[in-house]
């Protein structure tokens, strides 16, 4: 690994075994870094206490074991007893070298696991909100990132595509036509179709032939396999398909149709799945419905708070399904670790669903099940994003505003560009800012849907990062030279250079630690530093116009 902190790390530990005994080998030397030094170790003060010694002595001890002198210029002790290293020019001029030839760039290649990752997972015939937005975002992050690391990631796209709405939606695809535009604005506008249904089930007649009469019946022949009725259902999943389709490729995710695994997958498991929770005397019939009662999980009143695996009509909830998720992924997909990519307020579901799968055995210990929770997204008022009429925002009408917004700045700054370059440059510059805002924040907080915020030029935004990236670019373009071909020597003088490099020295440690603690937005902020630290060195170091040959290449 490249990390110099790794480096400094593993030097520094050895030099505490050989000072203090081997028991201290493993002690963490705490590397961060300082503004006195590139670095500094501050295990002294920890370890004081334990040996009994004064911090300055102790770090005196380790100085003396310390072999650094191929890596550091400068080692010393200062104030309490920390020990402040500065790194060789050549040394960091070697490494980054070496980062340049690695296709990696220094990212680690990990044990590769079987991970089944849960993420997007928007309804059918139903508007995809930003919540969606977020776990798509988010767990389309992870994929790439976990897959980098060398892991056989398994997207599972856990559309909601069936329950009791579809025997009004089949009704309502019937009414209007198999092939009409209302039909069809389940590609575009689903909301528009899912409320049509609404409407008519609500003002419905209340004799047999009257649409919420036959929405009921629909339910059953669904329920029972009717042919027919497949076939029309199939169709509505297949008609929303398209539109997150759309969506997915707006965003430039990269989930396919190959990776849905809906809730309908699992209708043949769930009969089974109740059995045997009530044979192994995990679930119990509570009024009628048949419930899993879990220690520990309470609501109002200390009253036990029921998984309910089969409602007293002898339906399946969502729990059920989840359930069956479990033994799918684990039994046929292998699962060594299962990532749910979902809404925080989901929480509780989980843990419920997960501590039952354990209790009935399917959930083996060393499987690791973990909610990757997801944050609201709220809108100005502070409340879940709506638009001003209270409805759900549409989530392509906000793609597309985004793209507006961003080309309306173009346009002004840029009216030298022809249309279809500002046009492709607006689609980058929105699309990128409203992904960005999701991955920039820790997954789990919530935060507030800001175009203004997200569109600035200037701090942790999208725009921002593509900016210090066209800069590189014209670095080169003005250079007449292509990126590929960037081999020249690496020699590092002036600070801002030394600060770059650094920096990307930690690139690889960087994304392993995205992979383990499953947060995109540590990658977020060091390509904001990275940045950052570009624009520092593109400010202060002139290539094209440098001094001599050697430090323009
Ligand atoms: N369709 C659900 C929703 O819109 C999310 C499903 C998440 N995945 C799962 N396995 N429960 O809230």
């Amino acid at each position: 690994m490249a990390d110099p902190q790794e480096v400094l790390s593993r030097r520094v530990q050895s030099a505490l075994g050989a000072a203090f005994g081997p028991e201290f080998a493993d002690t963490d030397p705490v590397i961060r870094p300082s503004q006195f030094a590139d670095y500094q170790a501050n295990a002294a003060l920890a370890l004081a206490k334990r040996l009994g010694r004064k911090p300055r002595e102790v770090s005196a001890a380790i100085m003396e074991k310390l072999d650094v002198s191929d890596v550091c210029r400068d080692v010393e002790v200062s104030g309490p007893g920390f020990i402040n290293l500065t790194l060789r020019e050549d040394w960091i001029a070697e490494r980054t070298r070496r980062l340049l030839d690695d296709p990696r760039l220094g990212v680690p290649l990990q044990e590769g696991q079987n991970i089944p990752l849960d993420y997007s997972a928007p309804n059918v015939a139903k508007e995809m909100h930003v919540g969606h937005l977020r776990t798509t975002v988010v767990g389309d992050s992870l994929a790439r990132v976990l897959e980098f690391l060398g892991h056989h990631v398994i997207r599972q796209n856990h559309i909601g595509d069936w329950g009791t709405p579809f025997g009004m939606l089949i009704e309502h695809l019937l009414a209007v036509g198999e092939d009409s535009p209302e039909a069809e604005l389940l590609t575009t506008d689903p909301n528009a179709f899912y409320q049509a249904a609404r409407t008519e089930f609500d003002s419905s007649g209340p004799g047999p032939e009257d649409f919420a009469a036959r929405a009921r019946r629909r339910v059953v022949l669904l329920q029972s396999g009717d042919e027919e009725t497949l076939r029309l259902w199939r169709k509505l999943v297949g008609l929303s398909k398209v539109y997150f389709n759309k969506v997915y490729a707006r965003l430039g995710v990269t989930l396919t149709d190959d990776d849905l695994a809906g809730e309908s997958t699992y209708n043949h498991m769930l009969a089974d799945v109740c059995e045997e929770l009530e044979s192994k005397g995990i679930a119990e019939i509570s009024d009628g419905a048949l419930c899993v009662f879990l220690e520990g999980f309470t609501g109002r009143e200390d009253k036990p708070v029921p998984l309910i695996v089969r409602k007293s009509d002898g339906g399946y909830g969502y729990a059920t399904t989840d359930l069956a998720t479990v033994r799918h992924r684990v039994d046929d997909l292998k699962a060594d670790r299962i990532l749910y990519v979902v809404g925080a307020p989901q929480a509780m579901h989980f843990k419920m669903v997960w501590a039952t799968a354990r209790k009935a055995g399917w959930l083996p210990d060393n499987v690791e099940t973990v909610h990757v929770q997801i944050g609201n997204v709220l809108g100005n008022d502070g409340k879940i994003l709506r638009t001003r009429s209270g409805a759900p925002v549409r989530l392509i009408a906000l793609l597309d505003e985004a793209v507006e917004r961003a080309g309306a700045v173009v346009a002004q700054n840029r009216p030298d560009l022809d249309a279809a370059s500002r046009d492709e440059i607006a689609r980058m510059v929105g699309i990128g800012a409203v992904k960005y805002a999701d991955l920039s924040v820790a997954h789990d907080t919530e935060y507030t849907f800001d175009f203004d915020r997200m569109l600035a030029l200037n701090g942790n935004t999208g725009p921002y990062l593509q900016y210090a990236q066209a800069r590189i670019r014209s670095i080169f373009r003005k250079g007449g030279l292509e990126l590929s071909e960037a081999r020249g020597r690496i020699t590092v003088s002036q600070d801002a250079e030394r600060a770059l490099a650094l920096k990307l020295l930690e690139f690889g440690a960087v994304v392993a630690q995205v992979g383990d603690l499953l947060q995109p937005h540590r990658l977020s902020s060091y390509l904001f530093d990275l940045a950052q630290s570009l624009t520092a060195f593109y400010e202060h170091c002139p290539v094209l116009t440098a001094d001599t040959e050697a430090e323009r290449e």
